[in-house]
Order: structure tokens, then C-alpha cells, then sequence
């Protein structure tokens, strides 16, 4: 979708929003799949209400990315503008033992950051790409932990009520890769609390993660991470990979080598593709094992 009236591009300068017209998805998102549309960089939190007033009066459908790590969008030009925020500088200021963190802010680069500071509990989502704020939105976790367990506050861009709101971590509720978050709030910034660690410790920690998540995952290649969610007691790669599954492709989409919940883009995949893929595994696992495996990774289909 194209942003052309003069009076609207002149709306967006106003409110510090920068338009990039025809920004590719294909390289905001670790799959590297996705049409094009017009993309607002957003400056300010505050610009936000009368940003999504201005959209909508002008009936123009928009989606909010975050870091692209988890996202499968369609192909061609798309149907709605994506808003994304920009990174402010410093995006991580550390109180006492709370981090108060843009949702902007690179996941991985928080955790080093706070590490240095001697702040841990964070190791486990070493080498999850992404933002914070979309970790934070998923409650990311791995190797035992979830970013969850570390929220104390939240603000975030209430469509439903149009204002940006505060939460407190008790009223958000945390599941697994599963929160309480409307689909369309926006995550703005967060309030850590994060345990009192010396930095050789929490080094350590990374280390073993690191080296955990080099031995069984595809780190190198385009991937959104695992494609379907664990069953309850079970694990969807398991089952892909008990069904011979790795290695199956349609087109430039396939079943990780290394992993058989990540699906990797090895060339010029398309979503169709990818969705294909997809649906193939799911139908296969769920006539081999009575299971139906849910998505982990979001799609947003033209
Ligand atoms: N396994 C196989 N074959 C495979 C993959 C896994 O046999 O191709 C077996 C492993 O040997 C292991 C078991 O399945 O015994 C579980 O595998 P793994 O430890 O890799 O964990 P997972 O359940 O597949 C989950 C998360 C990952 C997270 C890891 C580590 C989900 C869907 N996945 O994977 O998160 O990094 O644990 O904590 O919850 C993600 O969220 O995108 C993600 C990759």
C-alpha cells in the first residue's frame, strides 16, 4: 500500500514520522520472504495516537514489526503500511537492579549490555534475534526461562483504547510464547528487574546457551526460529524429524537439516512456498501422531 496524498506525507513530517515508500520485507525479516509497502519509522512514542487517528480516518490498514525475526509475510505488494519504531540512543538506562529498556532495542545487545553491569538472568535468549519489544509481546524464552518472569512494567500503545497506557507486570499475564497483549497493542518500552550476577557468571551462562543453540540450530541460514509451537509434552521438531522430514522443500523452502522445527529460506523462497511447506508438515504430523501443530512463527498473508 502506497501513502501518496500530499496532505497525509505532510501530517507524517509533522508528527517526525519518516515514510519509506516500497520498503521491501524481504529484508526486514530474518526469513527474507515478503512483498512490498510503504514503511513509518516512528520518532516519538507520543506521536502514536495521532499517527493511528491519521491512518485511520484515511482508511489506510497498518501492522506494527518489531525486529522481523519471527514473521512470515506474503508476497507481492501488501494491503496495509508497516509502522516500526526507531531506535533511540541510549535505548537500555540501568537503575538499581531495573532496566528500563526501549522496545526498539536489539534483545541480544540488552542482555550483553546489562550483563557488563553485572545483571543476569537474561543468558538463555543469547542468540535469539529480535527486539525486545517483540520478546517481550511472544514472552520469549528458552533453556528454561521466559522474558516474562523479568517484567515489572510495560508501555504500550492501546489500539483498542487509542492511548498509550502503563502496565504493571502482575496485570500481564505470561504464557508459554503466548501473552495477554491485545494482537494489535504496541510494545513501547519495559521495566526489567533483572538478579545481581558477576559478569564472569553470567558469561559462563552464555557460553554454555551459545554453544547449546550452535550444536542443534541453523544460526547461519535465513530462518523465523521454530515454526510450530511444542505440544504439551512433546516437541514438533522431534516428531518432524521422526517422520523423515528434514530436508523436504517446495521450492526454496525447507525442513532445516539441523533442526526440523526451523524451516529454512536457502534462495529466493516465496510465503507461498513457505506456507505450503508449512501446511505439508502440519497435515503429516497430525495424520502420524493425532497432533495439530500450532504456528509459532506470525503470518501476516496478504
Ligand atoms: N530433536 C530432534 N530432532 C530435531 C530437533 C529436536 O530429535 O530435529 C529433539 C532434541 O534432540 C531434543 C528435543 O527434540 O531431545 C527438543 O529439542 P530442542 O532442545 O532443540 O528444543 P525444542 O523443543 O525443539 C525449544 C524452543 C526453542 C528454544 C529451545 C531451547 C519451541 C517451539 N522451541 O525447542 O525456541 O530455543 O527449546 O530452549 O518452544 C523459538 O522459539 O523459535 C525457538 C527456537
Amino acid at each position: 500500500m502506497r501513502i501518496s496524498d500530499p496532505e497525509i506525507v505532510a501530517k507524517l513530517a509533522e508528527m517526525t514520522v519518516e515514510l519509506q515508500h516500497g520498503a521491501a520485507l524481504a529484508d526486514l525479516t530474518s526469513l527474507g520472504i515478503g512483498g512490498t509497502t510503504d514503511l513509518l519509522r516512528i520518532r516519538k512514542h507520543e506521536s502514536l495516537p495521532d499517527l493511528l487517528n491519521l491512518l485511520d480516518a484515511n482508511e489506510v490498514q497498518h501492522k506494527f514489526l518489531g525486529g522481523g525475526s519471527n514473521l512470515l509475510v506474503g508476497d507481492g505488494e501488501l494491503p496495509w503500511v508497516v509502522l516500526q519504531l526507531v531506535r533511540p540512543e541510549p535505548d537500555v538506562v540501568l537503575e538499581g537492579n531495573f532496566a528500563h529498556v526501549d522496545a526498539a532495542a536489539d534483545l541480544g545487545r540488552m542482555i550483553t549490555f546489562c550483563a557488563k553491569n553485572d545483571f543476569g538472568g537474561m543468558e538463555g535468549l543469547i542468540g535469539v534475534p529480535g527486539t525486545v519489544g517483540g520478546a517481550l509481546r511472544m514472552n520469549a524464552g528458552a533453556y528454561g526461562m521466559q522474558i516474562g518472569n523479568y517484567v515489572r512494567e510495560v508501555k504500550l500503545y492501546r489500539a483498542a483504547g487509542r492511548k498509550i497506557e502503563t502496565l504493571r507486570g502482575h496485570q500481564i499475564s505470561f504464557e508459554y510464547r503466548h501473552t495477554s497483549f491485545a494482537p494489535d497493542d504496541m510494545m513501547l518500552s519495559v521495566i526489567l528487574e533483572l538478579p545481581s550476577k558477576p559478569f564472569k557468571l553470567i558469561l559462563e551462562g552464555i557460553r554454555i546457551c551459545n554453544e547449546k543453540r550452535r550444536s542443534s540450530q541453523p544460526l547461519g541460514q535465513k530462518s523465523a526460529g521454530c515454526i510450530f509451537k511444542n505440544p504439551p509434552g512433546a516437541s514438533a521438531g522431534r516428531m518432524i524429524d521422526e517422520l523423515g522430514l528434514k530436508g523436504l522443500a517446495v521450492g526454496d523452502a525447507c525442513v532445516s537439516d539441523r533442526h526440523a522445527n526451523f524451516f529454512v529460506n536457502v534462495g529466493h523462497a516465496s510465503a507461498k512456498d513457505m506456507l505450503r511447506l508449512i501446511a505439508n508438515v502440519r497435515e503429516r504430523v497430525q495424520k502420524n501422531y493425532g497432533v495439530e501443530l500450532e504456528n509459532e512463527v506470525v503470518v501476516w498473508n496478504a
